[in-house]
């Protein structure tokens, strides 16, 4: 079904010195794109077939602009270097990247991602802003297939950092590459993901939450309201700065991840959740373990205890719950921040 690429991903220039960026497709997630790269510096080229789309495009960005100069613009930042164009080859005819986020409709995308390898210059990378779909079932229309890959972003992108990069079966790894760095240096957090795997890694998760509290839901088990109580009193406080892998090793007190599993593992096995649990054999233990101490990067369990504590008052505080100066105390008794509950 896929179209041979044409040859090896070659690059028409470095990812750093690319200013001229195409976005199509301007809703939220297109919008959101326009305003970051408007915010960082870019020359950005818009393009959208619905009728008032440039006055709203126009508005998103107005919307987002005091949020941005709070972030600080770059040099030469400017709303003014916004262009929206009546036809969308003139919107990427020159572009140096194009970022597609158009409406999630596999048929659209497929031959909406042809028509843009068709019309921009060789070299420039394409990627898509898609939920879920793998560009391997996207690019099969594409003359230049190895150029496309997914950026997905998460809303709103001018302030979420996190885009994970996958490319599909067609996508030359030099494109995936070109990418990340571009995205990097555009500012973003980047994943580079070396396989497709449906929803990516961070939808993976929030999905599997999602699904749980729709299950509860369901069931008179918990109200709309403890369910985001939970997380905004509980474990969301640690997750904005600390993930849910480093987080339990912490519950492991000084034995870390290793004790966390030989303690909780056993847990797996109860009905804590919908989402069945793998086995707990050897290797993922391994790879648990090895993978915190990396992300701990050679801090130790004392020194990760007291940046959880101190991330979880500065988020706190930071959200109005602390009074003004307060070095710790909450204001609301409601509130659950720590503890070496998993
Ligand atoms: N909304 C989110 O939270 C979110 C997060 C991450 C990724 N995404 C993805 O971003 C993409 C866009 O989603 P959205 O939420 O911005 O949707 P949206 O409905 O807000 O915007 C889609 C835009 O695409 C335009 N459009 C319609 N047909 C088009 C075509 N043929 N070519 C180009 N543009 C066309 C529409 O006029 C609209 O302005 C989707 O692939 C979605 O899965 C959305």
């Amino acid at each position: 079904m896929t179209a041979p690429s044409p040859g090896p991903f070659a690059a028409a220039f470095p990812p750093e010195a690319v200013r001229r960026v195409a976005c199509v497709g301007a809703g939220v997630i297109g919008g959101g794109w326009a305003a970051h790269f408007l915010a960082r510096g870019y020359d950005v080229t818009a393009w959208d077939p619905a009728p008032d789309a440039e006055r709203k495009l126009r508005r998103l960005v107005d919307a987002a602009w005091p949020a941005l100069e709070q972030l600080g613009l770059a040099e030469g930042a400017s709303r003014g270097r916004l262009t929206v164009v009546p036809e969308l080859r003139d919107a990427v005819a020159d572009a140096e990247f194009v970022q597609e986020s158009a409406p999630e409709k596999l048929e659209l995308k497929r031959s909406l991602l042809a028509e843009l390898d068709a019309a921009a210059p060789p070299g420039a990378v394409i990627a898509s802003s898609t939920s879920g779909y793998p560009m391997t079932d996207m690019q099969g229309e594409a003359t230049d297939p190895g150029r496309l890959l997914v950026g997905h972003p998460f809303n709103p992108p001018y302030l979420i950092p996190l885009v994970e990069v996958v490319g599909g079966e067609s996508t030359d790894p030099g494109a995936v590459a070109w990418a990340s760095r571009f995205y990097e240096v555009a500012g973003k957090s980047v994943i580079t993901m070396d396989r497709e795997l449906p929803g990516f890694i961070a939808n993976r998760l929030q999905e599997a939450l999602w699904r749980e509290a729709l299950h509860m839901v369901a069931n008179g088990e918990a109200s709309v309201r403890d369910i985001d109580a939970s997380i905004t009193e509980g474990p969301g406080l640690r997750w904005a700065f600390m993930g849910p892998c480093l987080t339990f090793a912490l519950a492991g007190g000084e034995g870390g991840m290793a004790h966390m599993l030989d303690h909780f593992g056993p847990s797996l096995k109860s009905p804590w959740t919908r989402l069945e649990a793998p086995e707990l054999d050897a290797p993922l233990r391994d790879a648990m373990v090895e993978g915190c101490e990396e992300a701990a990067a050679g801090r130790s369990i004392a020194q990760l205890v007291a940046e959880r504590d101190q991330g979880v008052i500065d988020v706190l505080r930071a959200t109005g719950r602390l009074p003004q100066g307060s070095g710790g105390h909450k204001d609301r008794g409601d509130a659950t921040a720590e503890g070496e509950s998993t």
